[in-house]
């Protein structure tokens, strides 16, 4: 994918911006091109300006939505919000943490993450908890920078957020550790604030989309659903035969994890929520547009949503129209289950 100036521009004042456009991991020189050259994404460690190489830039193309709707999904007894009752043990307690970063120990390891609470936190107020995950080289510094992959604007105080930090800033989960990371943050979470239990999220790009993916095959009944941004299995999946609700985000030119593999997550819950299976529409190159399925026949409570976009590895793609509807989609799918 390529980057004009202006385009770039636009994502360096956007609050989205994520570090791995910037140049690169490490990078700290200028992150924008000179007038007549384009940043050309390479993947999560290196982008480059090419002089001229701005092709597609300045097309304007609305974005395409394709597929059968569903009706409202609701798991069984999933609709908690309105049930105070349901909340976890932090409920009524003054709160046991404080906004800012952390660390605990999970199996001899030293592990640190941010945590945002939100603004009038009430204790007797179960509040929906999303963890997001960062990219290959990234952090949870730039989770946070990004505003929790723009989901932080749209939550209206109503959300825990909590940003988790990688080994080695990456998602590898070698024996399970990064999962039971993930578990322990989830106990220590619930145990100081008040959360509904059915409401948990996560979702993440690149590394953080395949430790997001990872949850779903191993913690289906922990998460009540994920949204996996250009993923692929490099976190593992260990379990991966229970149904989750799953919204995979990928480019069609992702020249790091090909759609290939981004496809085949989607399709292990296509399978696990029984949907039918089908071979949704994927935008043209060059159009700069998206395109969204919602797949027919799914388990209700359990959907599948695809969103392939002419783009490479992105957290945040944008249309030509200028629109960056990633945020959206995310907190859309994930508004059905509150
Ligand atoms: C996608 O990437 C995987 C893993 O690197 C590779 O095995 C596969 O051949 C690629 N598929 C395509 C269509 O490029």
């Amino acid at each position: 994918m390529i980057y004009s100036e202006t385009l770039l521009g636009a994502l360096l004042l956007s609050s989205f911006i994520p570090a791995v456009l910037g140049g690169g991991m490490g990078w700290t020189g200028p992150n924008t091109c000179v007038s007549g050259a384009c940043c050309t994404f390479s993947n999560d460690w290196y982008s480059q300006c090419i002089p001229g190489n701005c092709q597609g830039g300045g097309v304007t193309t609305a974005s395409t939505t394709v597929g059968v709707t569903t009706t409202a999904t609701t798991q069984p007894g999933s609709t908690a919000t309105s049930n105070p009752g349901s909340g976890s043990a932090g409920c009524g307690k003054n709160p046991g943490l404080t906004s800012g970063t952390k660390s605990i120990t999970v199996n001899g390891k030293t592990r640190q993450y941010i945590i945002k609470i939100p603004d009038n936190y009430q204790s007797n107020r179960p509040y929906k908890l999303i963890f997001g995950l960062h990219w290959l080289s990234g952090s949870m510094n730039d989770v946070v920078n990004g505003q929790y992959y723009g989901l932080l604007p749209l939550s209206n105080n109503d959300v825990i957020f909590v940003a988790p930090n990688g080994l080695n800033n990456g998602w590898a989960n070698s024996g399970g550790e990064d999962v039971a990371f993930i578990d322990a943050l989830v106990s220590t979470v619930e145990a100081g604030l008040c959360v509904n239990p059915k409401l948990r999220f996560a979702t993440g790009f690149s590394y953080g989309g395949g430790m997001s993916y990872s949850l779903a095959c191993s913690r289906a009944n922990v998460f009540r659903a994920v949204a996996v941004i250009a993923g692929a299995e490099i976190s593992g999946c260990s379990g991966g035969t229970s149904p989750v609700p799953y919204l995979g985000i990928h480019g069609i030119s992702d020249s790091v994890l090909n759609i290939s593999q981004g496809r085949s997550l989607r399709d292990k819950f296509v399978s696990n929520n029984r949907c039918n299976p089908q071979s949704p529409p994927e935008p043209a190159r060059g159009s700069r547009s998206h395109i969204k399925t919602v797949y027919s026949g799914c388990t209700s409570g359990f959907p599948v949503w695809w969103i392939a976009h002419d783009g490479d590895h992105v957290p945040t793609p944008q249309d030509g129209n200028g629109q960056y509807w990633a945020p959206g989609e995310t907190w859309t799918f994930f508004s059905q289950f509150f």
